[in-house]
């Protein structure tokens, strides 16, 4: 297990669509392992494979507390079921020091495989329905700032511009 570095906006590989995982083998057992190192290190509730550089569907999730951890470990998800809006502030690991309000469905039921290949169908609400979401649109190559309004989205460019200054300049 080993912490991998997250790639961050504008890296083309985030902007990339995801493959299908065919076989849950020793190698992708140890990219999750490290997915979780990261995630947990970052700290973070998700993490999808691309943005460790693994273009595979693949992404893990805990929505839980420190005291008590619930995590996902999803390969291949699929929504398949959806209902009704929410508009909550989301953020990721890979648009550091960016947040942003986004419309996302409030329910959902998600199709996925677990770590020993078993399909689980799964219903979800709140902040859980949102980070399925959040973590599937990054293995079709899509970011949450990909869902803003033109007008935002102009906006986060001018911003995201700034904090990646100050960040040279820290460094
Ligand atoms: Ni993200």
């Amino acid at each position: 297990m080993a912490l991998r570095r997250i790639l961050h906006y504008p890296e083309p590989l985030l902007a990339q669509r995801s493959v299908s995982v065919e076989y849950i083998d020793e190698q992708l057992i140890s990219v999750v392992a490290d997915m979780v190192d990261t995630m947990y290190a970052a700290p973070g509730v998700g993490l999808a494979a691309p943005q460790i550089g693994v273009l595979k569907r693949v992404i893990i999730i805990d929505c839980g507390s420190k005291e008590e951890p619930e995590l996902i470990r999803a390969v291949n998800p699929q929504i398949i079921d959806s209902h009704g809006e929410c508009n909550e502030e989301e953020g990721c690991l890979s648009v550091p020091d960016y947040y942003a309000c986004v419309k996302r469905k409030s329910w959902i039921k998600v199709r996925y495989q677990n770590m020993q290949g078993k399909w689980i169908e799964q219903e979800c609400e709140g902040l859980l329905a949102i980070a399925f979401q959040h973590e599937i649109d990054h293995l079709d190559g899509k970011l949450f700032v990909d869902r803003l309004s033109s007008l935002k989205k102009g906006m986060f460019r001018k911003k995201y511009k700034q904090i990646q200054e100050q960040q040279r300049e820290q460094l």
